[in-house]
């Protein structure tokens, strides 16, 4: 698959036009398609494709895997992967990119206005606003600024949000399981208690690991100081809503806001169910942190650019799956891409098959992740069609492709 112009390229559910147009740029054969596939259909369109767009709705089985007989790599184009079988495409040596930090600035600015908004009971002047009611009074509302805000979870999101925040003039306290170098001004909490106890606003951007399911309630709101305020957009599960229920009502919490929910409905007809309706001060918000078009967009040239780069030099940086690897691509060479299982003496038995060939090897890197090894070497000079066949028939060998 070294000539662009026959890479086919098969993206479904409207994925973002930057993407078709980053691929188009590649030179390759974009074909877009309006809606999701079901297996069935996908099984029949999957044939000579080299690369699949999908966004969460495509379900891309072993089945479908099987039936790909060209495909190097599937391109999510949103975040999550639940919906590819990752291990039947590590399997079959196919590489998967998704678009893990597209949206994360679109989480931050909605933290940041409805932090902004709750510290000003925007919500309740808005409401009272709509019902005919002018109240100017200046109880209960207060700047940002000199106000601690407390960030559970420091990582994509929660390292932006500390920057931004501060900007804003507010000071920063953390608190994350992992070793997390502090930006700017930010203060590591050594415990979560630490955090609750002293911030004014608290914030979760934790990831969803099981061990985080229900980890923050009534406990934890008991912490956190009298006319705090808290937030959660990151996953569902991991609060106790009837325990942010009390919290509010008693008047412990002053106010909240919340965009992800232990069940959300499915579609756009179906009701929202939750403790948190009809509170106030708290903002709800249909699970749209990362909704945004810029995050659209970015998803669209994040993935784009993967998939090409992948089909040009075969670097995995960002895999969801395989290995991660980047050898910079050096003019004048081929290089072979080796995917393999994991196991002793597998670099030695390629080498040993290319020496015994006299091919000399430029540059070379290996990395493994669990059961498969990725190897990458770069070899000047010709070499004969017997160097490939024999890696190919390697038991080890999962997938043999070769670039030049
Ligand atoms: N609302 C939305 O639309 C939206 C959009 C994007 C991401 N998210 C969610 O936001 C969350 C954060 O995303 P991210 O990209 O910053 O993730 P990330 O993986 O970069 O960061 C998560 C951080 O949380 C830490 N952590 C995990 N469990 C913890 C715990 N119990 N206590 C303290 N720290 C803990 C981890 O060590 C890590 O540093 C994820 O759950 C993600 O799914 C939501």
């Amino acid at each position: 698959m070294t000539d662009q112009a026959k890479v086919r390229v098969l993206l479904l559910e409207s994925i973002h036009p930057d993407a078709v147009s980053r691929l188009e740029t590649a030179g390759y054969q974009v074909e877009s398609v309006r809606n999701a596939l079901d297996e069935v259909e996908l099984i029949e369109r999957i044939k000579g494709v080299h690369l699949l767009g999908v966004r969460s709705k495509t379900q891309v089985t072993a089945k479908v895997l099987e039936a790909a007989d060209s495909l190097v790599a599937i391109g999510a184009f949103c975040i999550g992967t639940d919906q590819i079988d990752l291990a039947a495409a590590s399997q079959a040596g196919i590489a998967v990119f998704n678009a893990p930090f597209s949206n994360t600035r679109s989480v931050v600015e909605l933290a940041l206005a409805e932090i902004i908004a709750m510290t000003r009971r925007l919500t309740e002047k808005n409401n009272l606003m709509h019902e005919g009611v002018w109240d100017k009074a200046a109880v209960g509302s207060h700047e940002v600024r000199g106000r601690r805000l407390g960030i559970v979870g420091y990582g994509n999101i929660g390292t932006q949000l500390s920057v931004l925040a501060e900007n804003l003039g507010m000071h920063v306290s953390f608190y994350d399981t992992a070793d997390k170098l502090a930006l700017g001004n930010a203060q590591r909490c050594a415990s979560m208690d630490e955090l609750l106890e002293t911030s004014d606003v608290v914030t979760l951007h934790v990831d969803g690991r099981p061990g985080n399911a229900g980890f923050f309630g009534a406990e934890q709101f008991a912490r956190m100081r009298p006319g705090a305020i808290f937030l959660n957009l990151s996953r569902g599960i991991v609060v106790d809503h009837v325990a942010l229920r009390e919290s509010l009502a008693s008047g412990h919490l002053v106010g909240a806001a919340v965009d992800v929910f232990p069940t959300e409905p499915k579609g756009r007809g179906d009701e929202f169910v939750s403790e948190l309706r009809g509170l106030p001060n708290v903002i709800l918000t249909p699970h749209i942190g990362g909704s945004t078009e810029e995050a659209q967009s970015d998803i669209g040239d994040f993935v784009a650019n993967k998939l090409a780069l992948f089909v040009r030099e075969g670097n995995t940086t960002l895999s969801v799956n395989l290995p991660s690897i980047a050898l910079p691509s050096a003019t004048g060479m081929s290089r072979i891409i080796h995917v393999h299982l994991n196991m002793p003496g597998v670099l030695a038995q390629v080498n040993s098959i290319l020496a015994e060939h006299s091919v000399n090897v430029e540059g070379q890197l290996l990395s493994t992740r669990g059961e498969y090894g990725y190897l990458i070497t770069d070899i000047g000079g010709s070499y004969s069609a017997d160097v490939l066949d024999q890696l190919r028939a390697m038991s080890q060998t999962v997938r043999l492709r070769v670039l030049s």
